[in-house]
This record gives C-alpha cells, sequence and structure tokens, in this order.
C-alpha cells in the first residue's frame, strides 16, 4: 500500500509528542507533594524518574496522540492520557526487567532500575507509576467529562490487568516452565503464542487507539477500525521484538538480545522460524494499513506508525 506523508512527517509527529510526554512527566516527578500526599521519598522519586526520562521510543503516546488527532482534538488533556499510558508501560519495564522475572541489566541504553538503585525500590517505583497513571487520568485537567475519565480508566485497567499485560506476563513466564500451571497448561503452539503476546503487548497498544478514540468523541465504527489497527500493530509490535531479540545487536536495541532462546521463551519467531516470521510482518504492517481505511489520508501519520513498528532497529 502506498503510504503519501513523508517519513519526515511522521518522525516530527513522534519527536513532538516525545517531548510533549518528556515534559509533563518532568512536571508531574517533582518533589513538592500534591494535596492529599504527605511527603515524596527522594530515592523513590529519583528511581521513578530515571525511570520515566530520557529515553524509550515513546511508541503509545504517539498513538493516543495521532488517534485522537483523527477526530481533532489535540491539547495537554490528550498528551497527560498519553503519559499515562507510558507511566503503566514505564513500570511493566521496570518489573519485567527485575530478577524475578526476565533478570536483565540494559534498558534504554543504561542499567535497569533495580541495577541502579535496589529491588526494592524498583518494585516500589513501579508500584508507585501506576498510581500515577491513574492519578493522572482520574484528574480533570485530562478532560472536564467524569465519564470520559471513567472511560479512560477503565480502558487503561481492563489492558493492563490481569485479563490484560499483567496475565500475559504470567503466561509469558508459565511457557518458559518455570511453574506448574494453574488451569489448562499452555501447550506452546501459535494460538497459545499468539494469545500470550496479545495479553502482554497488544492490549496495551490497542487501548492507545481506544484511548484516543475515547477523548476524541469518536463514534462505534471508528473505534472498530482503530481496534482493528491496534491489534495488527500490536502483534507486528511483539514479532518485531522478538526479531531484534534474535537478531539485534545489544548496543543498537538498547537492551540485552539473545535471551530469548536462551530462556526458552514462546514467540513466533521460535515457533515459525526468521523468514516466515518476518513474511507475518510485512503482512501484518498491510493488515494495519488497510484497517485504516475509512479515515482516508488523515490517517497517513498512524499508516506510517505501522511501518515503523515493523522496521525499528531499537
Ligand atoms: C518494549 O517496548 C517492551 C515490549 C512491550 C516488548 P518498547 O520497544 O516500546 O520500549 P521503549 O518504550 O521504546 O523503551
Ligand atoms: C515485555 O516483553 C512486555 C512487558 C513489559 C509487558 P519482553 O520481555 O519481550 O520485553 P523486553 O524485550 O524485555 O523489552
Ligand atoms: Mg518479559
Ligand atoms: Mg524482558
Ligand atoms: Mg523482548
Amino acid at each position: 500500500m502506498s503510504v503519501s506523508v513523508s517519513h519526515d512527517e511522521f518522525r516530527r509527529r513522534l519527536d513532538l509528542t516525545a517531548q510533549g510526554v518528556e515534559d509533563l512527566l518532568d512536571r508531574l516527578l517533582e518533589p513538592d507533594p500534591l494535596p492529599g500526599e504527605i511527603i515524596r521519598p527522594g530515592r523513590l522519586l529519583e528511581a521513578m524518574r530515571y525511570a520515566m526520562l530520557g529515553g524509550g521510543k515513546r511508541l503509545r503516546p504517539h498513538l493516543v496522540v495521532e488517534a485522537a488527532r483523527l477526530f481533532g482534538r489535540e491539547d495537554q488533556g490528550v498528551l497527560r492520557a498519553a503519559a499515562a499510558i507510558e507511566c503503566v508501560h514505564g513500570y511493566s519495564l521496570v518489573h519485567d526487567d527485575l530478577p524475578a522475572m526476565d533478570d536483565d541489566e540494559l534498558r534504554r541504553g543504561k542499567p535497569t532500575v533495580h541495577r541502579a538503585f535496589d529491588e526494592a525500590t524498583a518494585i516500589l517505583a513501579g508500584d508507585a507509576l501506576i498510581t500515577l497513571a491513574f492519578d493522572m487520568l482520574a484528574d480533570e485537567a485530562t478532560d472536564p467529562d467524569p465519564a470520559v475519565r471513567i472511560a479512560l480508566t477503565l480502558s487503561l485497567a481492563r489492558s493492563s490487568g490481569i485479563g490484560g499485560m499483567a496475565g500475559g506476563q504470567m503466561l509469558d513466564l508459565e511457557a518458559e516452565g518455570r511453574f506448574a500451571s494453574h488451569g489448562r497448561p499452555l501447550r506452546g503452539d501459535e494460538a497459545d503464542t499468539l494469545r500470550l503476546q496479545a495479553m502482554k503487548t497488544g492490549a496495551i497498544l490497542v487501548a492507545c487507539l481506544e484511548m484516543g478514540a475515547i477523548v476524541g468523541r469518536a463514534d462505534d465504527e471508528a473505534k472498530r477500525a482503530l481496534s482493528a489497527y491496534g491489534r495488527a500493530i500490536g502483534q507486528a509490535f511483539q514479532i518485531a521484538d522478538d526479531l531484534l531479540d534474535a537478531e539485534g545487536e545489544a548496543g543498537l536495541v538498547g537492551k540485552a538480545t539473545g535471551k530469548d532462546a536462551a530462556r526458552g521463551k514462546a514467540t513466533l519467531v521460535s515457533l515459525l522460524g526468521i523468514e516466515t516470521a518476518r513474511a507475518r510482518l510485512s503482512r501484518l504492517v498491510d493488515e494495519a494499513q488497510g484497517a485504516l481505511q475509512p479515515f482516508g489520508p488523515r490517517a497517513d501519520t498512524l499508516r506510517e506508525t505501522a511501518s515503523f513498528v515493523a522496521a525499528r532497529r531499537s
């Protein structure tokens, strides 16, 4: 499919959102307590700032912002919703890297939070980032309409909890064969792997589009189209991540590589092989771009985003 928006325009949009999120989080993570808070312990604040500032592609905020822009909404409230989901993503990375989980030393090109601080601080920084995310959504600065704030809260909670990201992380660890599974044992086939990945990575990405549609007051048809796009880029995103783990260089990717195979992680790359996974990736980009058809050229930035998700090198 031909995409008319230039790659430069996509980059410009991504950079603009990244800068907006960086500035907003920098302001929200300041030492002064908010009304209702007592004090903000310095060590915890420092760890949260370390986790959230100065790194990451900011893909999730970009998706929220670009989805909202389809409906003409572009303001600080949207950026707050976008930054909230980035806080949940940031927490998930801090916890994912812990010794009890993936036991990683490098994240976003620097030592992981538990390496730079300690495990207990990393756990608490993750905890405080989740609550910050919901604090931001509940605040009327995000949207004057309480019904919109509740819908945003529900979308983020459902996508990141037991039936979404946290559940997917559980399945990811179970698939390594670490513990006896409670319930139906994983077969580790394609259907199981797709579901695991739709939960651990896809659900949050779908929620980004949903949250953009919620703040934009989109109708049901537009919401369905954006969710279909989100599901396709969600799958593409994790295949790209798994290909980077299999083939990338840690120095460029900003995190350790070659670890999925060593741990026996359930990935489509291990299941299908590199070439088939790559072909699947390009099919998913077409599928994602096709789902945006109802929006016409207005969605060109999101079309280019789908290509970026597949081609990314970090
Ligand atoms: C990495 O996400 C973790 C997965 C969900 C696979 P990103 O690749 O978006 O990480 P950052 O935010 O750019 O560091
Ligand atoms: C992490 O998946 C997904 C979440 C944090 C929810 P991975 O374990 O594959 O992510 P990386 O490769 O460490 O970034
Ligand atoms: Mg993991
Ligand atoms: Mg990991
Ligand atoms: Mg990975």
